[in-house]
């Protein structure tokens, strides 16, 4: 893969904040080892964590950029348990919004997606926005787009490992998403690992990706990074 490639580590509901620091602590000493000219790294830990993580990027000035993995449809006010844009926007650069599992556990729709985006992206924050088909809506202002088909997500349940999508299928999305957005921006999510990465390097319009499961093991991330 010849292009600058994004990776972004989407830990979901994962780590503590010492989690965090030690992960960045160890990964930080595997970087060394890794090219990196053609690779930008995010990070996406849980909103509690993501304080640490700025803290020891910013001491150890890490090449690492941080993202948040939801954002509040609405501004800084009395929305009880909600993190504004705002509030990410003083840690992260990111936010990734309309996660499947945002959609299946929480029953996020596309009006609330659009307004999440919207709110993101008043703050200056750059939307990573996830698309579970070639049909999905994509709102306007999504600055990154994921295709992640649910199917091919990993369960996260050792011993089984997640399938993901055929390349050929990935391409034919991209390319429906590519002639309906105009956008290049196209990032594939679902059991991307170091076994599986290399399935996907003769995608045309491939990006980067979003790297679930194999993200929480600082050792697995940084061998799937090696073989980019
Ligand atoms: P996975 O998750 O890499 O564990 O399949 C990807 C995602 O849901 O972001």
């Amino acid at each position: 893969m010849d292009k600058k490639l994004l990776f972004i580590a989407n830990w979901k509901s994962n780590k503590t904040c010492s989690d965090t620091v030690e992960w960045l602590a160890h990964f930080s000493d595997e970087m060394t080892r890794l090219s990196l000219d053609n690779k930008d790294i995010v990070i996406c830990p849980p909103f509690t964590a993501l304080f640490s993580a700025y803290m020891y990027i910013k001491e150890h000035k890490l090449p690492i950029s941080l993202g948040a993995q939801d954002v509040s449809p609405f501004d800084e006010g009395m929305h009880t348990g909600e993190i504004a844009p705002i509030q990410i926007k003083e840690l992260a650069d990111y936010v990734i919004i309309g996660h499947s599992e945002r959609r299946r556990e929480f029953l996020e729709d596309d009006a609330i997606i659009a307004k999440k985006v919207q709110s993101a992206k008043a703050v200056g924050l750059a939307t990573i926005v996830c698309l579970q088909d070639e049909n999905a809506q994509v709102p306007k202002g999504a600055d990154i787009l994921v295709y992640e088909p649910p199917r091919a997500i990993s369960s996260g349940i050792p011993g089984k490992p997640g399938v993901p999508d055929d390349p050929r299928k990935i391409s034919q999305v991209f390319t429906q998403i590519h002639n309906k957005t105009n956008k290049n921006e196209l990032l594939y999510g679902g059991s991307v690992a170091s076994s599986t990465i290399d399935a996907f390097s003769a995608i045309p319009l491939l990006r980067g990706f979003l790297v679930g499961g194999a993200s929480l093991d600082y050792l697995e991330f940084a061998r799937l990074l090696s073989k980019c």
